[in-house]
């Protein structure tokens, strides 16, 4: 390490908004709040143990609203008895050096029956999911499409409130905002969908609105920062070029960052004009210079977050790589590289401070966490660049 690392360089988002540092914990739903949406103890003490090292801090995506509840145990800001958990958890995060953001969340479709209000399953349109085909999805009437937009403008005004640094609008992985840009999910005939730029309308106005609150509430800089998924696998579902224009449109919204969502961070189209060049540098080169890229995908040592900040995309976030070794950052600063856990035991759950429910899917979900019987570190890893 040097202080000429740019892993460790600060970055500035916008006047008067410094990141000290590149490097940015993810969003990733813990499963832990309690039943009514607000903020446990075992949350407060997993982002306290993640808090001290990275520049920005992005929580488990957030419910904006009653019908857009997607997980057990997830967070809520779609009331005010939300706000002291709220305010606990910035202040957690803030304390400790980093920019606390607050991800915000519409499950759309994709939410379960029984957590959402009187069961009912909402989305643009009535397009069965496959993994649960006999549940109908009820497509929203337009009263109710202006409606969860205002509740992502309600949910701003509680983040500012509470005492966060900004929020980032949850466009990917398949959820609402997703749901309506895609053709797979979208097949209304209102002004909400067809072509292109009317499947882009409600996560414009979500957007605005968002803006539009930020510019009326916060009395401090405040940013926003938006998450979408670059193409999916469906024949008619988003293509790359479908979210070129996506990103030319947010851009022109002037949002402090885009987040594009990949598994793996050097990952190629699926189909593209070209599919030979990785999708985050076709997004670099296509809005880098107009706004902030962020991007995530199994990234695990230093040297692997080195070649990826290499390409010119300035900030980078950490999932799975944050939970196994909650001081990465610290411990690139202060020289300790080689201990950098890349992998866990069943045996670590209290001294990596992982809450029991987000504990118990890691250990059950074979293949998704890089779990083994003994820990490995960086210096084991032999295929570290
Ligand atoms: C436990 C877990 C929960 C996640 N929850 C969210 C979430 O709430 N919002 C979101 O945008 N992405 C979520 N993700 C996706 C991550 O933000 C990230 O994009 C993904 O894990 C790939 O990064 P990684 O390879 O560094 O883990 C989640 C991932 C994990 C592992």
């Amino acid at each position: 390490m040097s202080s000429q690392d740019p892993i460790l360089q600060p970055f500035a988002l916008r006047d008067n908004f410094v990141v000290r540092n590149r490097m940015v914990m993810a969003p990733m739903t813990n499963f832990s709040s309690h039943a009514d949406g607000t903020v446990s103890e075992e949350e407060i003490a997993y982002y306290t143990a993640r808090s001290g090292g990275v520049g920005m801090v992005i929580t488990a995506c957030a419910y904006v609203s009653t019908s857009g509840v997607g997980f057990d145990g997830e967070i809520g800001v779609q009331a005010d008895r939300h706000l002291p958990g709220l305010r606990r958890l910035a202040e957690t995060i803030e304390v400790r050096g980093a920019k606390a953001i607050l991800q915000i969340f519409h499950g759309g479709r994709t939410c379960r029956p029984d957590l959402v209000e009187n069961g009912d399953v909402v989305g643009p349109s009535d397009v069965r999911l496959e993994r649960a085909p006999a549940q109908p999805i009820r497509p929203l009437r337009e009263e109710e499409i202006l409606s969860i937009v205002q509740d992502f403008g309600e949910a701003t005004r509680r983040a500012i409130k509470a005492g966060f640094s900004g929020v980032e609008i949850h466009g990917a992985n398949g959820y609402l905002l997703q749901q309506f840009f895609s053709a797979h999910t979208n097949r209304r005939t209102d002004d909400w969908g067809g072509d292109l730029q009317r499947r882009m309308r409600f996560p414009l106005a979500v957007l605005e609105e968002v803006q539009r609150t930020v510019a009326l509430h916060a009395d401090r800089p405040f940013i926003v920062g938006y998450r979408f998924s670059p193409e999916e696998a469906d024949d008619d579902g988003i293509t790359l070029e479908d979210t070129f224009a996506l990103t030319s449109e947010l851009a022109k919204r002037k949002p402090d960052y885009l987040h594009v969502s990949l598994s793996d961070f050097w990952s190629r189209p699926r189909r593209a004009a070209d599919i030979e060049t990785p999708r985050v540098l076709q997004l670099q080169r296509h809005i880098g210079h107009l706004t902030p890229l962020m991007a995530v995908g199994s990234i695990h040592t230093p040297d692997e977050a080195r070649l990826a900040l290499a390409t010119g995309v300035p900030l980078l976030a950490l999932g799975r790589e944050i939970v196994v070794e909650p001081e990465w950052v610290e411990k690139v600063a202060s020289n300790r590289t080689n201990d950098i856990r890349i992998s866990l035991t069943k045996q670590d759950r209290e001294t990596l401070v992982v809450p029991e429910p987000l504990w118990n899917s890691i250990v059950n979900t074979p293949g998704w966490f890089p779990v083994s019987d003994e820990v490995k570190c960086v210096e084991a890893d032999k295929s570290t660049p």
